[in-house]
Parts: C-alpha cells; structure tokens; sequence
C-alpha cells in the first residue's frame, strides 16, 4: 500500500472496521489462550504504512526474554536509548566503542527493522573528556566534526534517519546555551548537518526536541531555524517531536497544523520520535483515560499527514521507563505496564493503525 492511500475518505466506516479487528483479538484473547499472542501486532497493523518504533535499551535486549520477544515483533523501527550517545561511543577522545549500539543495529538487522541513530550533538550524556576539557573554538569544532564523521561512517548505510542536533532550544524559543552553542553560535547546527549528509548521503538528517509537539515560541523557533536551513540549502530532512507528555498536563491540541506547517510548507518530513504519556503516581481510571486519549491524538495526528513517517515510544514497558529517575513520584508512561500487560493506549494505538491502512 502507498503512503499516500493511508488517509482514508470513508474514514468512519474505516475505523469500524478497526474497532472490529480489535474486538476481535480481545475475543481470541479470551478464549484461546494459546492463539493470544499471535494475531496482530503494531507493526503488522502499520503495515508500512508508517515507521511504529520503540526505544531500545540495553541490558534488558539481552537480560529478559519478554522485552526482546515484543521488541523484535511488535515493532519495525528501534532507536538505542543510549547506545549511540557520545559518552557510549567515544568515552575517551578517539576511542570508539561500538559494541553495544552494533549489536541493536544487528537487532534491528535481524527483524527487519530500521534503526533510527539518537544522537550526535546534544548537551546530556557527554564524555568527561570533554565537558572537562579545555578547547579553544577552532579545536571543538574540530572535535565535533572528528566525532560526527566517525560515527555517522560507522553506520553508514545501516540507519534510516540521525537525529543530528538534539534539543538546541529554551522554552522561549532562544538557543539553549549548550557548550556547542556558547564555543560556535548557531552555525554548529548546520555544520553537524553537513558533516552527517557527507559522511552518510541517504541517511534522512533531523533535529530533535521536546515540548514542540503544539505551536508555541519553541516550535515557531525550529521552523524558523528549519526554514532558513533549507534556505541555504542545509541538508535538514527531518524534525523529530519528541513527544514526552503528561496527564497532568494538557493536550497540544494544535498538534496537526504544527505537523503540517512543516512537512506542507517547508517540505520536510516530521517524526514522533519518543512518545510517552506520563502520570502522578498513583495512577487511576480517569490518567489512564487521559493517557489513552494523548496517544490516541497524536497517533492519529501523526496519521493524517503522509510526511509524518514515523511513530516511536520512547520504551513501551513502564519496568524500563526513564521517567521516575527523572521525575520523582511519576511513572506509567508507556504502552505496557511493568508486567508487559497491555494497556488501553497499545490498543488506541493499534485501532489507530489499523483505520490508517483502510481497514
Ligand atoms: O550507563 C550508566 C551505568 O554505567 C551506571 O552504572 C548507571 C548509574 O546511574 O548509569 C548509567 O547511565 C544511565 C543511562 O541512562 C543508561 O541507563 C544514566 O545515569 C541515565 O542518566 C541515563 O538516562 C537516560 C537519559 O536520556 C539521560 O539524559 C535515559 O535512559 C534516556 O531514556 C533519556 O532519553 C532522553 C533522550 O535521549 C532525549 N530526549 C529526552 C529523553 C528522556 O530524558
């Protein structure tokens, strides 16, 4: 099926159908246990239509049995949690340690799965050499380059999309006043850009950040940012939303128009690249509803611009979820809970899916 057939006129009538295929599986889920498992996945529910991706974390690809079995099937596109940032793979300068984000590309490899690289130029989880270190501008340039080329040489091939420059902004849509920022203005960002397209010509190059998920100052700066990139003729092919959301939080309701601004007017592509939904612990029917509904929406939203190409949780057990080390008291974020029990999201995400392909 095209790309472009995945937004359906008789939409209704579609997602009847979906909701059938659902009902569906519950029933077989229900009463014959054996067949549960089979039936539908996300991945087979998409179809192609879209990218459906996970973030991959290691050690628990190798340490349990029950997240590698649903990340291989589930899913038809990984991006490493951590394995690809700068302090994994060149922990001192000029060392490169590949090991761990080889084998989620070999993963990846194995269940015909695209990889999605996370990341090159970022402020967090930088190697002490660095941070630590003191280098004039013309040798942290150097730096950048020297990393970025290794890197991106590395994989060549092997990945469909790089978020190249991640969160380069503040709220209010200045700079974030990285290293990179404060040594190089913000020529580091097209720099980084050329150096990945030069390294790797087919790999899509993006530029990823969180709470650009609605029109706001930040958004508005990476379309203007976006914008005059492609102006110059910056190889930028992507934005990447990154999506991290909250119960006790609103919807970005104009989360479409804020899509289409970018794949309609400056013709590039946009991902959802690390969704989750999370609450204040306890959770409860009503977060659970919320956390249902946010997905739900911006799948959906995803779902209705063809240049949306891919949908990425950011996990999809709550057992692995970055969000309570980093937001104390928060948690059930992802699809499945921490006993791989399936929550009401997987399934809007799954109806979602199956609606877009026409059924
Ligand atoms: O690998 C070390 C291990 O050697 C050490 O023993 C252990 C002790 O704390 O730490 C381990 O590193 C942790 C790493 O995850 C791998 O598990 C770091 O402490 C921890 O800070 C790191 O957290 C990651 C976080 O980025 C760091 O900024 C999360 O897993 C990861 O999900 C999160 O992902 C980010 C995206 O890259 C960018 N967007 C936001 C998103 C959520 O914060």
């Amino acid at each position: 099926m095209i790309k472009s057939m995945r937004r359906p006129a008789p939409f209704i009538q579609r997602r009847h159908l979906a909701a059938m295929l659902v009902a569906a599986f519950f029933t077989l889920a229900s009463t014959a246990p054996a067949f549960a498992k089979a039936p539908i996945t996300l991945r087979a529910a998409a179809d192609h239509t879209v990218q459906i991706g996970t973030a991959i974390g290691l050690p628990q690809l190798d340490n349990d049995p029950t997240y590698r079995a649903l990340a291989g099937s589930q899913f038809n596109s990984v991006t490493p949690e951590n394995a690809m940032k700068w302090d994994a793979i060149e922990p001192q300068r000029g060392v490169y340690t590949y090991a761990a984000a080889d084998e989620i590309v070999a993963f990846a490899r194995a269940h015909d799965q695209q990889v999605h690289g996370h990341t090159l130029v970022w402020h967090n989880q930088l190697p002490s050499w660095l941070t630590g270190g003191t280098f004039t501008a013309a040798e942290l340039r150097a730096i950048l380059r020297q990393h970025i080329i290794s890197e991106v040489s590395h994989f060549r091939g092997k990945i469909y999309a790089w978020d190249v420059v991640n969160e380069p902004f503040n709220e209010d849509g200045t700079y974030r006043q990285t290293m990179w920022f404060q040594a190089l203005g913000p020529s580091y960002i097209a720099d980084a850009l050329r150096w990945a397209h030069q390294a790797d010509p087919q790999a899509k190059l993006y530029i990823n950040d969180y709470n650009i998920e609605g029109i706001n100052p930040k958004s508005t700066a990476m379309y203007n940012l976006v914008k005059s990139l492609r102006a110059q003729g910056v190889p930028v092919s992507g934005v990447g939303i990154q999506g991290h959301l909250g119960t006790q939080y609103g919807f970005p309701g104009d989360i479409a128009q804020n899509i289409q601004r970018f794949t309609h007017r400056l013709g590039v592509q946009v991902g959802i690249t690390e969704l989750d939904v999370r609450s204040i612990l306890p959770v409860d029917a009503t977060k659970l509803a919320t956390q249902t509904d946010y997905y739900n929406r911006v799948v959906e939203a995803c779902l209705a611009d063809a240049r949306c190409v891919n949908i990425t949780v950011w996990g999809f057990t709550d057992k692995y979820s970055w969000v309570p080390s980093v937001f104390a008291g928060q948690g059930a974020a992802d699809i499945y809970d921490e006993n791989y029990v399936a929550k009401p999201a997987y399934f809007a995400i799954l109806r979602d899916l199956l609606a877009a392909r026409g059924h």
